[in-house]
């Protein structure tokens, strides 16, 4: 399986040589066949339901993660298996109403990395009152703190075809250039093909 999956993967495919990989099912449908199951309509297939499942996803996901690196283990998430989901529906036997929201490698780390510095707290927890009035310049100083600590290689440069090499090499750079073109325009169209309402 992870052989097939590989070769749809593309640049992505180091994610399967990890010994083990996860796909994360987002399943509308086991809620249905259970109402429909006992005579009743199912009436819920809507984004609110869409969204619950998703999160139950993510949430086993996290769960999975967090026993995976206790144990020493090293993952990473990939949300590219997003891209190619009609193959993976058809490897996998996915039926309608049920999606990987992600796949998850899992394998013993070749090397020991640091842990990345993460957004400022200010920037992503608000006590209270939403507040991010000085969200650009905390951004301004998490920029220069990776600048100095841990710099965006050259090669990981979003968008590069389009927007050329760039010397302000910085986190908020990079997340804008991603940010700046659509990406997986078909998802909600092929949600829609299989099973996902999203009313
Ligand atoms: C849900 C999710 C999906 C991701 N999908 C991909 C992916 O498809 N390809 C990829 O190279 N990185 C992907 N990443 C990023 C990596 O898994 C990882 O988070 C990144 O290398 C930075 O890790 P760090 O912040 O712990 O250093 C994804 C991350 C998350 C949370």
């Amino acid at each position: 399986m992870k052989n097939q999956l590989s070769k749809f993967l593309g640049k992505t495919a180091w994610a399967l040589e990890a010994p083990l990989f996860f796909l994360f099912l987002a399943d509308i449908r086991r809620n249905k066949m259970i109402t429909e199951h006992n005579g009743y309509e199912y009436k819920n297939n809507t984004i609110d339901y869409f969204m619950n499942a998703v999160i139950d996803a993510s949430l086993a996901m996290q769960n999975l993660i967090n026993s995976a690196e206790e144990f020493g283990l090293g993952i990473c998430p990939i949300s590219m298996i997003r891209n190619h989901l009609e193959e993976v529906k058809r490897m996998c036997h996915l039926p309608e109403g049920v999606f990987p929201i992600a796949g998850l490698s899992v394998g013993w780390p070749d090397e020991n990395n640091e842990v990345s510095i993460r957004l400022p707290m200010k920037v992503v927890f608000h006590e209270d009152f939403y507040n991010d009035k000085d969200m650009i310049k905390q951004i301004g100083h998490y920029d220069k703190t990776i600048e100095c600590v841990k710099p965006i290689p050259k090669s990981k440069q979003r968008h590069v075809n389009v927007y050329g090499f760039n010397k302000k090499n910085t986190w908020s750079e990079n997340i804008s250039r991603q940010m700046s073109l659509t990406e997986r325009k078909e998802f909600k169209k092929w949600l829609k093909s299989h099973g996902f309402n999203l009313d």
